[in-house]
Parts: structure tokens; sequence; C-alpha cells
């Protein structure tokens, strides 16, 4: 059986498109990519149907992922069609929290850092407004994340 992975920031153009494309790849590389199946989105529509932002292209680029997903704004629909819901921050946290069905939608929520091992970090922090560095230190975090996420999940 298929696991169904979503991933979700603030404008779904930086961090969750990001998890998704490194997911993506680092399934790709473990022959697993039959195994899951990935998405992301945002808590805020206002960049729905963008391009992840030039600046995270890019970095993800120069480290092997191709970023090509189109921004979507998450929906209280998607706790039926994931498994996992993988939030940046607590403000994503907290807004995907308050669009579950019931309480046991609320059991597939999780703190991406929750995957961290390399990183000792309660969030990923919001690149937008930062520099170069702020996108560097995203991909590491998530690439330290999504590694153990398949371990743990997909094994
Ligand atoms: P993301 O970054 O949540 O990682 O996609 C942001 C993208 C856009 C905005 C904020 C954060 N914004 O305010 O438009």
């Amino acid at each position: 059986m298929e696991k169904r992975y979503l991933f979700v920031c603030l404008g779904n153009i930086c961090r969750s498109p990001a998890a998704h494309g490194i997911m993506e790849k680092m399934l790709k590389n473990r022959g697993l990519s039959g195994r899951a199946v990935v998405d992301s989105a945002g808590t805020y529509g206002g960049h729905a149907g963008e391009h992840p932002d030039p600046r995270m292209r890019a970095a993800a680029a120069a480290r092997g992922y191709e970023l090509n997903h189109r921004s979507r704004q998450f929906r209280s629909g998607d706790f039926e069609r994931f498994d996992h819901i993988l939030v940046m921050d607590d403000s994503n946290y907290d807004r995907v929290c308050r669009l579950a069905p019931d309480p046991q939608a609320v059991q597939k929520v999780e703190r991406m850092t929750d995957y961290c091992e390399r990183f000792d970090t309660d969030h990923v922090p919001d690149p937008y407004y930062e520099g170069r560095d702020g996108f560097e230190y995203v991909l590491d975090i998530l690439e330290d994340a999504v590694g153990n996420l398949i371990d743990r999940t997909i094994g």
C-alpha cells in the first residue's frame, strides 16, 4: 500500500514545495517512488497557481531538486486524502488543526522538525524575508527531516 504525504507551510512557494521536491528525489534514489504519493499546500491561498519562489527554485536546483509544483491552498478535504500531514511551524499547525473534521484527524498532523536528527529546532523558519543563507538553512533542515521521515515511515 502506498502512503500519502502532504507538506504544508504558509505560502506553498518556499518550504513545503522544497520538502515535496526533496521527498520525491529521495524516494526515487532509494527505489521507493511507488510506495508514496507526495503533495504540498499552503495555509494561505494568495500564491495559488504560482511556481515556487525563484530563490528557492535556484537553491534547490543547485542540490539536484527540481521544484515544479504549483501552489495551492490547504483544505479540510486533505485530511481524508493524506495519511501524514507535515507542517513547518506552530502557526501552520494551528491553522491546519482548526480545519480538522474530528479529533482523530488531528493525529495526522506532525511537525516536520520532529523528524530531525542533525538539527535541534522546533520549526522550519520562513525564509521569505531572509537572504540566501535562509534558503540554504531550510534545505539543510528539510534534507535531514525528509530522510528520517522515509526511514521511519516507509523503510
Ligand atoms: P512559505 O514562505 O510559507 O515557506 O511558502 C512564504 C511565502 C509567502 C509568504 C510568506 C511565507 N507571503 O507572505 O506571501
